[in-house]
């Protein structure tokens, strides 16, 4: 049978990462959260020191990176050069920094081929779909999901979040930075079902996804 995908889009601290993961488990589907890719590819270029706004170095360093997948659990790890990523890539130096290389029209095309390609490991170990949380995956990369999802949570929830979780995160900054690029923009994709987040409860919010998505399995 035919791969189910499921597309969650939404802002910086909506709620995407728990819910896709439980939803993973529910489903048996793949976890895919793109943001870790944007997140380690930053941290891997900040490593090097190839700055974003330096675009000859940039476009120089993108070919040399090799990407890989391991499973943990239901989730995908994206391996660059055969290495995970750190714990850094949550850090605030990188909170700071990868809207910025996200913007970048380059980097997102070594990403995109990468992200259709999960499909594929969805399907070598016998998952029965993916899903798959970032900010353009309803619009960009899988267009033609079976669902999209848009999560929305207040700011200042949303701020509380982050806060709760002990970690410094310029969210309104990124939002701003992610809305505003010209190359895949956060937008909420034609058709997205649009889920407002301040007001429920993780379990909420996964058993109103759940609902719509059971019928279809
Ligand atoms: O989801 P998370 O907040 O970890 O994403 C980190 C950053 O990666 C976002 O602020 C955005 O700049 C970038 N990103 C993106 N497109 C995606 C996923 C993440 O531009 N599909």
């Amino acid at each position: 049978s035919p791969l189910i995908i499921v597309a969650i889009d939404g802002g910086a601290a909506s709620g995407k990462s728990s819910t896709s993961r439980l939803l993973a488990d529910r489903f048996n589907l793949l976890h895919v959260d793109t943001g870790s890719f944007y997140r380690h590819i930053t941290a891997e270029l900040l490593r090097r020191g190839v700055p974003h706004a330096d675009r000859p170095a940039l476009l120089a360093a993108l070919p040399g990176l090799k990407f890989s997948t391991r499973l943990e659990g239901r989730s995908a790890r994206m391996l660059v050069d055969g290495q995970a990523a750190g714990d850094e890539i949550r850090d605030q130096r990188v909170n700071d920094h990868v809207s910025h290389y996200a913007a970048v029209p380059e980097v997102r095309q070594v990403l995109l081929g990468y992200q259709r390609g999960q499909t594929e490991v969805a399907r070598q170990h016998g998952f029965r779909g993916l899903v798959m949380e970032g900010r353009d995956i309803g619009s960009v990369i899988f267009p033609d999901a079976d669902f999209r999802f848009f999560l929305h949570a207040d700011p200042a929830e949303r701020a509380k979040r982050r806060a709760a979780e002990g970690r410094q995160d310029s969210v309104a900054e990124r939002d701003r930075l992610d809305s505003s690029r010209k190359t895949s923009p956060l937008v909420v994709p034609a058709g997205a079902i649009d889920v407002d987040s301040t007001f429920l409860t993780l379990e909420q919010v996964v058993d109103k996804l759940a609902a719509l998505i059971a019928p279809k399995l």
